[in-house]
């Protein structure tokens, strides 16, 4: 186990640069002066005040005292693995992306999986979003998919984030509670937001309390772009699919296990991984056209809906293999820097307003987390392809590049000027005209005919446990509007779901919460073929 095998061999290779094992070695300072006394501090006198000049303690302490940087401020508790990712097939009609170039074509990966709202040390199996991050190391540049383990989102607009999660982590006064949904602010939140309701019934169902890392799907949520060598562009979701199968807690073992092992999916991959049980997931692209989007009763701009695949189905294109485990957890699971913003040529965005807000949010947070502009020089971070370029400086920069210019156009580099060009990454000419407005395309404004399927599309006992989800969760929540205005929304997925929670706990069925769409609820019926993507 942990050997590297084809495909992942360049990762590794990289990463040596940076590895260190000091066996055997002699103590050193940081200044690798050995060290003559690791125990005992420099006094005047056995029993007298330690020296200033004690440059070895002081060196010490003052690593020591600076040891921890912040935690990411959402997704602060996670586990990474690396591994490759092998194409099926090449994809090259709808992309370019070096990494779907040919059948059998492998690309190293690192991968990150975490929980959303609690903090770094809090439990792995709370009821939770997980995230599903993916770094492939392509030949043209680092692609970062950085998904979660749930297909839809509980809002539409950047910029709504920072409310949504001020709203769902600790209440800021006394800090509870952990890791959990559990409490009054992020009910009061969503019983304001009709369009959670689908993200509600999916973080209410078994999906967010998966068995294992190893047995849980992975979205990347937006419409992307994929776009082929002829410049040419259709839409996509990308889909993960463990070969393993989708497998959930139920909340009696999740609460017991949090209370075992608050590690339990850290040492499940772990573990997996060191007996060679290699992790496995398969990549799908869900392809559709400009035209196809138009007539889709929902937009597919909007991240709080999905593609039911009656209406698109999947392709599989490749398979991803974790089969190493990272050396140094903060080395590399703790400073990895996933980004929205890191796509590559053959692949582009689409004009989600959650994806535009996401491009910016990552690099701007992880300029504080990670301290500087010179973060993509950590190894776990830098590009396996090449890195070119007339930046420079910056605190704790590590390239030392060479000779006089910086600067472009310029005649004095001699042989090898820079080439920027028609090959490089070029963003697809997507039309862009319109006035200036903050609002909403009308689409969005229709938030529970695909709450209303999910819903459908569970089995009895699903059903079951979402009920019982629900009713825990509000239980918890002390202040009775907010109980009764999530009611009043659950009347628009279920009236037997509302009825229920509402005798549950103890209120006279509220008024249904008026719909604001304009649009008819969507036109497919549920069948068992929507059933079994929901699964
Ligand atoms: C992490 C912002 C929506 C998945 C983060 C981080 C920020 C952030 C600031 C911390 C990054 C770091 O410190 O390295 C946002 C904003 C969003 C948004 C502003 C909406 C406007 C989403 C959505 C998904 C998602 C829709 C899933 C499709 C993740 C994941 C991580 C993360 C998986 C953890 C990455 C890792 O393992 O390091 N997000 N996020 N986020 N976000 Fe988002």
């Amino acid at each position: 186990a942990g050997q590297p095998v084809l495909g992942e061999t360049a990762a590794n290779a990289s990463l040596d640069r940076a590895r260190s094992d000091d066996s055997g070695c002699v103590l050193t300072t940081n200044q690798g002066v050995p060290v003559g006394d690791n125990q005992n501090s420099l006094k005047a006198g056995l029993r007298g005040p330690t020296l200033m000049e004690d440059f070895i303690l002081r060196e010490k302490l003052t690593h020591f005292d600076h040891e921890r940087i912040p935690e990411r401020v959402v997704h602060a508790r996670g586990s990474a693995a690396h591994g490759y990712f092998e194409c099926y097939k090449e994809q090259s009609k709808h992309t370019r992306a070096a990494l779907f170039a040919k059948a059998g074509k492998r690309t190293p990966v690192f991968v990150r999986f975490s929980t959303v709202a609690g903090e770094r040390g809090s439990t792995d199996t709370a009821r939770d979003v997980r995230g599903f991050a993916v770094k492939f190391y392509t030949d043209e540049g680092n692609w970062d998919l950085v998904g979660n383990n749930i297909p839809v989102f509980f809002i539409q607009d950047a910029m709504k984030f920072p409310d949504l999660v001020h709203a769902v982590k600790p209440e800021p006064h006394n800090g509870m509670p952990q890791a959990a949904s559990a409490h009054d602010t992020f009910w009061d939140f969503a019983s304001l937001s009709p369009e959670i309701t689908h993200m509600l019934m999916w973080a209410m169902s078994d999906r967010a309390i998966p068995r294992s890392y190893r047995m849980m799907q992975g979205f990347g949520v937006h419409t992307f772009r994929l776009v082929n060598a002829k410049g040419q562009s259709v839409f996509c979701k990308f889909h993960w699919s463990p070969m393993a199968g989708t497998h959930s807690l139920v909340w009696d073992e999740a609460v017991k296990i949090s209370g075992a092992d608050s590690d339990f999916h850290r040492r499940d991959l772990w573990e997996a991984i060191e007996c060679g049980e290699y992790p496995e997931y398969e990549l799908a692209f869900q392809v559709f056209t400009e035209a196809q989007a138009e007539a889709f009763p929902f937009d597919v701009l909007d991240p709080t809906k999905l593609i039911p695949e009656e209406l698109v189905p999947l392709v599989p294109v490749g398979k991803m293999v974790l089969n190493r485990n990272p050396d140094n957890f903060f080395a590399e699971t703790e400073q990895v820097a996933f980004c929205t913003a890191h796509i590559v040529p053959g692949i582009d965005f689409s004009n989600d307003p959650l994806l535009q807000g996401r491009i910016h949010s990552y690099v701007d947070t992880q300029l504080t987390r990670l301290g500087g502009a010179n973060f993509h020089e950590i190894p776990i971070n830098a590009p396996l392809a090449p890195l070119h370029n007339n930046q420079r400086d910056g605190i704790h920069r590590q390239a030392i590049n060479r000779g006089r210019v910086a600067y472009e156009p310029n005649s004095l580099a001699g042989g090898c000027p820079f080439q920027a060009g028609a090959k490089g990454f070029n963003s697809f000419p997507a039309p862009a005209e319109g006035d200036k407005v903050r609002g909403k395309p009308e689409k969005f404004a229709e938030h529970y005919g695909q709450a209303r399927l999910f819903w459908i599309s569970q089995t009895p006992v699903e059903q079951d446990h979402i009920v019982h989800a629900f009713r825990f969760e509000l239980s918890k929540v002390q202040t009775v509007a907010i109980r009764q205005r999530i009611v009043a929304m659950l009347r628009n997925v279920d009236e037997t779901l509302a009825q229920d929670l509402a005798d549950a706990l103890g209120l006279a069925l509220p008024p249904v919460m008026p719909r604001a769409s304009l649009q008819p609820l969507p036109a497919y019926a549920p069948s068992p073929a929507l059933s079994l993507f929901f699964r």
